[in-house]
């Protein structure tokens, strides 16, 4: 079978290792080993006693306890952890889809949300996150346009990469509606679930694990909570004969959770308030330096501001950023390339999720943000330049 390419990821390969200035990543700043044992109250010592034998496959009963503390009314049993949160995906898509089945999925979205669904099914129809004059919206209305007796699955992801954006609680509530009325599943990844309250409108929503029992919901340790390296996901399964197949198709692929990621999974767990604040703190105050960085910059960027999650979405206007240069760039992806390889700035070109070709993603939940953006900014035309050559015009 021949798969569609996983855009972002090989863009991530050719400079996330050795860019000096990374201002594309999606997870918020982590933290080491040995920092976060002290944080929970462990020790290496404790963690050098972990056996490497292998473990139960829908994960410790302990570890699927403190994941499903964090939702209202998820039972230990609902919870599959898996080996990594992508894993989720594959693993739903397999579980639910077969040829003939159609799936609709927001737009933009994390790559492996459309691809591996079309790789089962064959038919995805994409549902456009809405622009406006100051955020994104979502289109109910085209959503019940998309759906048909056909449609097995709706894909959304809350808080949403790359927009930041995040429906009200009436919003969901509608969506989930829509599901229902068309007896759908939803699944809906909410890996940067905890990172709203860094925003202003404080959208509190609920899982949608705990409005629908036909919702399947992604989670794990890599974006809020900065531990993407442990590779610790986990999926809210409510319904039992779902969730059995879906494990069923884990065994054909990791089997069972990594012993010394599980053990490092339930340290942080217990301290996932902890981790989720300082993740916050981070973005808050990077959200007000890329603020600042907008109103600078307007000649040349236009943002909306998110109101969730750790990314946002910049249009550039690609006419005016090359009107200093003899060959403008003819799209982000070619500007991203050269910034990364003549500047050591890395972006991530906007085409890679889905988005046209005039946006990027920068990710506000690392601590060397500012300085990263500094390095990117120094690149700009000097603003006499620019406006000159808007005079000229
Ligand atoms: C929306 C979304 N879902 C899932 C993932 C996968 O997370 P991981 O790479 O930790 O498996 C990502 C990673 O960027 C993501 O942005």
């Amino acid at each position: 079978m021949k798969i569609k390419p996983f855009l972002t990821e090989q863009f991530f390969a050719l400079y996330e290792f050795s860019a000096s200035h990374v201002l594309a990543s999606s997870d918020c700043e982590t933290t080491s080993i040995a920092e976060l044992l002290d944080l929970s109250g462990g020790s290496l010592e404790e963690f050098g006693k972990v056996e490497l034998g292998y473990t139960e496959t829908q994960g410790h009963p302990e570890y699927r306890r403190l994941i499903a503390e964090m939702y209202e009314s998820a039972a230990v049993d609902d919870v599959v952890i898996l080996t990594s949160p992508v894993e989720g995906i594959y693993l739903t898509m397999q579980t639910l889809l077969e040829g003939g089945d159609e799936v609709v999925a927001l737009s933009p979205a994390y790559d492996a949300l459309h691809h591996v669904a079309d790789h089962v099914c064959g038919k995805v129809q994409l549902w456009h996150l809405v622009p406006t004059e100051t955020g994104w919206e979502i289109d109910l209305d085209r959503l019940k346009s998309l759906v048909n007796s056909k449609t097995r699955l709706i894909i959304v992801n809350f808080p949403h990469n790359p927009s930041g954006y995040q429906p009200t609680a009436g919003e969901l509530e509608q969506l989930v509606e829509i599901a229902r009325s068309n007896d759908c599943w939803l699944f809906c990844d909410e890996i940067y679930r905890g990172l709203e309250t860094a925003f202003e409108r404080k959208p509190a929503i609920p899982s949608a694990a705990e409005i629908y029992p036909k919702a399947i919901v992604l989670n794990g340790l890599s974006k809020t909570f900065g531990l993407p390296g442990l590779r610790a996901g986990w999926l809210v399964i409510r319904d039992k004969q779902i969730r059995e197949e879906l494990i069923g198709w884990k065994h054909y692929t990791t089997i069972c959770p990594a012993a010394p990621t599980e053990y490092l999974s339930i340290q942080a767990l217990s301290v996932r308030d902890k981790l989720a604040h300082r993740s916050r703190e981070i973005v808050r105050a990077n959200l007000e330096i890329c603020a600042e960085f907008m109103k600078r910059q307007s000649a040349l960027f236009r943002w909306r501001p998110p109101i969730a999650g750790s990314t946002v979405l910049v249009e550039i206007d690609l006419a005016q950023l090359g009107s200093h240069q003899t060959q403008p760039f003819a799209n982000t992806t070619d500007y991203c390339h050269d910034l990364a390889q003549n500047h050591g700035v890395l972006l991530l070109p906007g085409e890679c999720l889905g988005c046209s070709d005039r946006f990027v993603r920068i990710g506000l939940g690392r601590a060397g943000f500012p300085s990263a953006l500094a390095a990117w900014e120094a690149t700009l035309p000097p603003m006499a330049a620019r406006s000159e050559s808007h005079s000229g015009n």
